[in-house]
């Protein structure tokens, strides 16, 4: 079948002797770009001690990969970008992460946080997805040596417990972040974004990856966060 076009207005030539439609687009506007498809992930229901030890709690949660590039801020080659698996909990006071992260050079040489190797937990309880941050949002970061760091509305140092730890081929991270405005049941959906940092040891930021949104805006705006899910208690 021949398909052609005149003056933005596509034709294909449908049977022997009649037009078909296919698209106008008389004023050049094109489709705006897919958005990666937005994940969910469940957190169940356990209290984990923040010790950096890996409590039997964790092993009812399923892992969530942070795999997505943010090409903005990545300079290496995308198989040299840091990854990571991360696993949620959630009780009456607080939002769980267990964080796995393959870094094969780890470096806290830059002065900027956020140019360390690190992750970064950002939480937007009561999913409002607003586009600037709110009492309720929060960014949440901790280096591979356990610092920790974070900005937003929402953000207070107290709320936030982590061990750090080296493993083979890079880092792992416990974390607590408090929660103060979702509901704590099961059902309970909010906003949640992860990020890791990636420094090749150059003493600079060469390499973002993301679970949900694949642009470097997460710090600014709580839109395009995925969702988590807390799943009910089991009996
Ligand atoms: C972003 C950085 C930003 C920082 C601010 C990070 O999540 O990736 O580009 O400067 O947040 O806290
Ligand atoms: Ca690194």
């Amino acid at each position: 079948m021949r398909t052609f076009s005149i003056a933005g207005v596509a034709y294909q030539l449908c049977s022997f002797s009649t037009f078909c439609v296919l698209s106008v687009n008389v004023f050049g506007v094109q489709d705006a770009p897919k958005k990666p498809e937005r994940l969910t992930a469940n957190a169940v229901y356990g209290t984990p001690k923040i010790d950096g030890e890996i409590d039997d709690a964790w092993k009812n949660a399923t892992a969530v990969e942070v795999k997505r590039i943010v090409k903005s801020e990545t300079s290496v080659a995308d198989a040299e970008v840091a990854t990571g698996t991360v696993k949620l909990l959630w009780d009456k006071d607080n939002l769980y992460a267990l964080w796995q992260v393959k870094d094969s050079k780890l470096s806290a040489k830059s002065d900027n946080p956020y140019e360390q190797d690190s992750i970064e937990f950002f939480v937007d309880e009561l999913n409002e997805r607003a586009g600037v941050y709110q009492k309720d949002d929060a960014q949440y970061r901790v280096s591979y040596e356990g610092k920790i760091s974070g900005a937003g509305e929402g953000f207070k140092e107290e709320n936030i417990k982590a061990v750090a730890k080296k493993i083979d081929g890079g880092y792992l991270i416990e974390m607590s972040a408090k929660l103060s405005f979702a509901k704590r049941e099961g059902g309970t959906k909010m906003g949640l974004e992860l990020q890791i940092n990636d420094d090749p040891n150059t003493g600079a930021r060469a390499g973002v990856t993301k679970w949900n949104h694949t642009e470097n805006d997460s710090y600014q705006s709580t839109s395009d966060f995925g969702t988590v899910l807390l799943q009910a208690k089991s009996e």
